[in-house]
């Protein structure tokens, strides 16, 4: 799907640790303290097909195909399309997501899927972000952050070696709608660039709003 002509639809991307979740809350916060008509929402979601993401995320993939993984987070994300996204847009509202199909075009394709038809068949299904932020951190880095800041130890060599085919994905996503911001900057310089970037597309989205 296009993006929409309505409202604002903002991504927050990258791997585990890096951040995004962080963000999502701080800009949300600032846009409401803005009095700006924001809503939050997250992926995988709290939904029939996100609790079972999340049970297959804690207790590990078994059986499962990566064309059936990625085929549960469409699902799920079909279900938050209807329910939350296209609805807060059609009501002119800014959207800031903590996870969308960037995460499925990283996540499964570095699974063996193809990155472009992951991307196909969520463009299908999913409105075209206006403001896609990747954060970009090293996966060392990142995973050093959750075992320090989150308590978690799951460390071993296989986790980093996905992390580090996800994080690749990442990398490479372009678009005139993609930003990729350093992650290991000083935070007050994280925070400034995003808040730069996400005014400038509400700024923008809004003009437009207005002259149309
Ligand atoms: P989070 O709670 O840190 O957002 O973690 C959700 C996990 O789900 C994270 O490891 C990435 C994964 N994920 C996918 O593999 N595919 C997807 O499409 C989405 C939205 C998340």
């Amino acid at each position: 799907m296009k993006p929409s002509d309505k409202g604002v639809l903002i991504v927050f991307e990258g791997i585990d640790g890096s951040g995004k979740t962080t963000q999502a809350v701080r800009i949300h916060n600032r846009l409401g303290k803005m009095n700006l008509p924001v809503v939050s929402f997250s992926e995988p979601t709290r939904g029939e097909y996100g609790k079972r993401l999340r049970e297959i995320m804690h207790h590990g993939r078994q059986n499962i195909t990566p064309q059936e993984e990625f085929e549960l987070f469409l699902q799920d994300r079909k279900e938050d399309v209807q329910k939350n996204i296209l609805p807060a847009l059609q009501e002119n509202r800014i959207i800031v997501m903590d996870r969308y199909y960037f995460s499925n075009m990283a996540y499964q394709g570095a699974l063996g899927l193809e990155v472009k038809y992951i991307q196909t068949v969520n463009e299908k299904i999913a409105p075209r972000p206006d403001l896609v932020i990747i954060l970009d951190l090293d996966v060392l880095t990142g995973i050093h952050r959750i075992n320090t800041f989150r308590g978690e130890k799951e460390n071993h060599f296989e986790k980093s070696a996905y992390l580090k085919k996800v994080g690749k994905i990442f990398d490479q996503m372009k678009g005139d709608y993609i930003q990729h911001v350093q992650a290991s900057l000083p935070l007050e310089e994280v925070n400034e660039e995003i808040d730069s970037l996400v005014m400038s597309i509400i700024k923008e989205k809004h003009f437009l709003l207005n002259t149309h």
